[in-house]
This record gives structure tokens, C-alpha cells and sequence, in this order.
């Protein structure tokens, strides 16, 4: 990554946080670092929070990077493709988190032997505590995808997939948060239900849930040895598990899973 110059080609959210990521883990100098967008005002919030450099010509700023990350809507990648195509060639590396497009529909509008990476993020990356999978296209390297994964290393923990998986890391990372809320609002509903005040309920939820997968990534132990050293014989944890699986939370998230991979593949069909 080093002496790089990055251009994040879309800066909405996800755009922002990459930017912000690469500028806090120090893997570029703010000045290496262009932002484009369409919306001016966009441009102006980002160059004053940021100092990076900004452009409302996706090509110019391509034209000058050594990694293009491509950050617009999925609906907007094909123009955008288009327009950077005469300008990207195999010195360079395209980055791509626009979700459901395939790194062969990326290929298919560049010069051939262009080194591309998808990656699926998710939003806790606002907070550095993503989680993205990466997958590598034909033509990249093993440098390639670790200078993609130096980006999103930034922005919290990364994983290396076939792109076939791709479905199922949006349907459980990319979605997952969704369901997190859901878990923290119901423990929260549950904390009321026995008298704790809301705001003490929701707080004691959500840490817990936190603490929860911290234990498990810093120990690496499987989640049943853990859960087994917190459920006493005859205590109340092991009676709180009976009603989960009576009310079949497990079966609920695996289903979750399950739907949002099939409504994800639905989605990328004819991509
Ligand atoms: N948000 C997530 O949780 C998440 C997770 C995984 C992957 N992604 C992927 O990340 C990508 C960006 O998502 P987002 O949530 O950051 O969307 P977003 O906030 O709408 O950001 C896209 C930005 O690109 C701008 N833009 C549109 N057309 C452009 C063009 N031709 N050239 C330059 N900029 C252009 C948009 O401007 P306008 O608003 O005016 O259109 C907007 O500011 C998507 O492909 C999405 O699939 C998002």
C-alpha cells in the first residue's frame, strides 16, 4: 500500500468510511486519497472532514490512482464501468463493494487482465468493527488482495471466500446487523418486562451481546464450550436457554441466514 494513490470512486456512507479507514490506519496520506462524487456538497463535507482530495470526474481520478475502490449503488456500477474503462488498465487495482455484482461483470467492461477484488462489508465498519469478505477475481494477485485487505483490516475483521459464497456472506455478515438489533431490542423488551427502565435494559443488552462475541474472538473456543461455562446445573441460565429453544431462536436465525442468501441470489440472477 505504500505511496499508493486511492481513488474512492461513490462517497455515501460506505465510501466515507473507506476513506476514513484507510486515512486512520495511516496506509495513505490524505492527499493520495480522492473522493468523487456526484452531489457537490458531498464533496465539500468530505474534503473539510477529511482533507482528502475530491473530484466530480470519476475518470480523471481513476486515471491518477493506483486502486480504484468502486463505492456507488449496484443500479450505477454499469455507467460508471463504462466510463472508467479507457482509463483503467492491469497496473491498476479495482476494488468493488457494490452488492450482487459479479467480478465477471466487473472484468467484462474493463481491458482485459485488470485485477479486480470484491468485497462484501457491512455498516458496523462505521464504527470499526465491520465484518467484510473478500473474494479475488482471476487476474489478481496475491499483492492485490492483500492491499484490498489492508483497507478493510482498517475497518475491522476480514475474511478471505470463494466469490460463490458471496450470497452467504450477505445474508449472514451483510445482513447480520439487522438481526443483532432485533436480538438487543427483544433482550431489551425482556429487561422492561422484569422492570428494568428502558434505557438501562437496551444499554445491558447491546454490551452484553458485544461482550459476548469479544469473548469468543479473543479465545477462539467454541460458542458451546462458552455458553457451557456460564450455565450452572439447575441455575437460571440453563432455564433462560429451555425457553430459547422452546420458542426455536436457533432455528429462526439459521432461517434468517437461509432467506436472505436465496433473496440475495435472486437479486444477482442475470448479473
Ligand atoms: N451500506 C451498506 O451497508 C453496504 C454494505 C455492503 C455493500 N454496500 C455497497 O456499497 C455501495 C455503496 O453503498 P452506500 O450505502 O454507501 O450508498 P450511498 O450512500 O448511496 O453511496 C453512493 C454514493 O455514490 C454517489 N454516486 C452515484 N452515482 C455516482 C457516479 N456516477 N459517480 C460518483 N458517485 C456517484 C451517490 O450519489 P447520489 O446519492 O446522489 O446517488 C452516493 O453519494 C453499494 O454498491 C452497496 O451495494 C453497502
Amino acid at each position: 500500500m505504500k505511496g499508493k494513490k486511492i481513488a474512492v470512486v461513490g462517497g455515501g456512507k460506505m465510501g466515507e468510511v473507506i476513506a476514513a479507514g484507510i486515512l486512520k490506519a495511516g496506509l495513505a496520506q490524505p492527499g493520495s486519497v480522492t473522493v468523487t462524487d456526484i452531489v457537490p456538497d458531498r464533496l465539500s463535507y468530505l474534503k473539510a472532514k477529511y482533507a482528502v482530495a475530491t473530484s466530480g470526474d470519476n475518470r480523471k481520478a481513476a486515471r491518477d490512482a493506483d486502486i480504484v475502490v468502486l463505492a456507488v449503488k449496484p443500479q450505477g456500477m454499469g455507467d460508471v464501468l463504462k466510463d472508467l474503462a479507457p482509463v483503467i488498465d492491469r497496473r491498476k487495482l479495482v476494488i468493488s463493494i457494490a452488492a450482487g455484482i459479479p467480478i465477471r461483470f466487473i472484468a467484462e467492461h474493463l481491458k482485459k487482465g485488470v485485477p479486480v477484488v470484491r468485497v462484501m462489508p457491512n455498516t458496523p465498519a462505521l464504527v470499526g468493527e465491520g465484518a467484510a469478505a473478500l473474494a479475488a477475481g482471476e487476474a489478481a494477485s496475491g499483492a492485490d488482495l492483500a492491499a484490498a485487505r489492508e483497507i478493510f483490516d482498517a475497518l475491522g475483521l476480514t475474511v478471505v471466500v470463494k466469490e460463490e459464497l458471496m450470497d452467504a456472506v450477505t445474508g449472514l455478515s451483510g445482513s447480520g446487523p439487522a438481526y443483532g438489533f432485533i436480538i438487543i431490542d427483544a433482550l431489551s423488551d425482556g429487561g422492561v418486562l422484569m422492570g428494568l427502565p428502558r434505557d438501562v435494559a437496551t444499554k445491558l443488552a447491546a454490551q452484553t451481546l458485544l461482550g459476548a462475541a469479544r469473548l469468543y474472538l479473543d479465545s477462539l473456543k467454541h460458542p458451546g464450550e462458552l455458553r457451557d461455562m456460564v450455565t450452572s446445573p439447575g441455575g437460571t441460565t440453563i432455564a433462560g436457554i429451555q425457553a430459547l429453544e422452546k420458542h426455536g431462536l436457533r432455528s429462526s436465525l439459521i432461517h434468517a441466514v437461509e432467506a436472505a442468501t436465496l433473496r440475495s441470489k435472486e437479486l444477482g440472477k442475470g448479473k
